[in-house]
């Protein structure tokens, strides 16, 4: 019989709010402004005071982090007759807005330590038409960035950075994650780092691209909508998407990123706290990664097989706490099946694997609500077996 659990869930991901959102939202509903204006201009601006390791990198807000990326493959060259390397182990936007421009996407497996992209599975991968390689830093943990560095010199190609579920993340010689390759795509959808109701930013170097990638965000027109004092008179200079963000969500995000170094701190204690408590769990492997270097969004565990792993989620669902499976591999999913395509390491982790709540106002009690679940999860099948 399926037990009821009366009162609070724990959900997988909160996002970090207070008044203060309010009063910014408040003051843009004011100034009677909500569509892409001065709240857009200045977040990107404060987004690169705050994050880029250096001078000279541009930031173009969008309404989504997919548009961001959907963005950023166009200017990487992504069209029929092109493909694309990631991991198959990811959230479905890239390889959709890959499909969508015509290219092909080609996966690649993962390494079991950190479930980042595997290189040399990328490299061997990768046939003359790739154009690009799209770098998922998962769960917060950065990619090993010298080796990606050491593909692309091999393998020229354009290397597109997937910040999603990372931004705060650092990598090898404390670059931050995003501002690694040549362009990076946040989402501050809302159980993200920053959260808002949805939105995304793309940072690069590259200032023609910048320039593309802003054009396109608005119909290809040649002036951005806060834009109309200034430039009274536009032009289209091209086809693009209706991917704007608005001052509402901008504005919200400025709030967010002011927090954001107090939740990231916050986040890598949960995952600590969360390592304290499960690792002498024999039937339970923890993750084998740095916090002080990430930015964690989930954290991630991993049990004997499927049916422990299905069997331990329902288990948490029944008192009352949320846990999800990040990610099922998209080469088995019906709209990317090959037969042909085997990526083991994959396959294997991601149907063993299962990932538990870490959210910024996520109490200890809490915490020890979800852990002590969890051993009793393991005492009930006589020590997990
Ligand atoms: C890894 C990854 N990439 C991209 C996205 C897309 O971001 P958005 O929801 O802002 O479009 C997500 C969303 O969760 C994600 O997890």
């Amino acid at each position: 019989m399926v037990q009821r659990f009366k009162g609070s869930r724990v959900p997988l991901f909160q996002p970090w709010g207070t008044r203060q959102e309010g009063r910014a939202v408040a003051r843009v509903l004011r100034s009677h402004w909500w569509a892409m204006g001065p709240e857009v201009a200045r977040f990107e601006r404060e987004f690169l005071e705050a994050l880029a390791p250096d001078d000279g990198w541009h930031a173009v807000m969008t309404n989504s982090g997919t548009a961001a990326l959907h963005l950023a493959l166009v200017v990487a060259g992504v069209c029929p007759g092109r493909s694309v390397v990631m991991p198959s182990f990811n959230f479905v936007s890239a390889a959709h807005c890959v499909r969508l421009l015509g290219g092909e996407v080609i996966f690649c497996d993962v390494r079991d330590f950190d479930l980042n992209l595997d290189p040399v599975d990328a490299e061997v991968r990768a046939q003359p038409n790739t154009v690009a390689l799209v770098a998922l830093h998962y769960a917060g943990n950065a990619c090993v960035w010298t080796e990606i560095e050491a593909l692309r010199q091999r393998k020229p190609m354009v290397i597109i950075e997937d910040v999603a579920h990372a931004c705060g993340a650092r990598t090898t010689g404390w670059r931050p994650a995003g501002f690694c390759g040549d362009l990076g795509c946040f989402s501050f959808h809302a159980v993200k780092h920053i959260a808002s109701p949805d939105a995304g930013m793309v940072v690069t170097r590259n200032r023609k691209w910048a320039e593309a990638m802003r054009r396109m965000r608005w119909l290809g027109i040649s002036r951005d909508t806060g834009d109309k004092e200034t430039k009274p008179d536009y032009s289209i200079t091209g086809v693009g998407f209706k991917y704007t963000p608005n001052d509402i969500a901008a504005a919200i995000c400025r709030v967010q990123l002011r927090r954001w170094p107090r939740g990231v701190c916050r986040r890598r204690a949960i995952c600590r706290r969360y390592d304290i408590e499960l690792f002498d769990l024999p039937w339970l492997q923890i993750p084998e990664v740095n916090w002080s270097h990430g930015a964690p969004l989930i954290y991630w565990i991993r049990v004997k097989n499927q049916r422990m792993r299905d069997a331990l989620r329902e288990h948490l669902r029944e008192r009352g706490i949320d846990s999800a499976v990040h990610f099922r591999p998209l080469h088995l999913e019906e709209c990317y099946r090959r037969s042909a395509l085997r990526l083991p390491v994959t396959e294997r982790e991601s149907s063993r694997l299962l990932c538990l709540p870490v959210y910024p106002e996520m109490s200890r009690k809490t915490i020890r609500r979800v852990v002590q679940a969890i051993r009793d999860f393991g005492e009930g099948r006589n020590g997990g077996n």
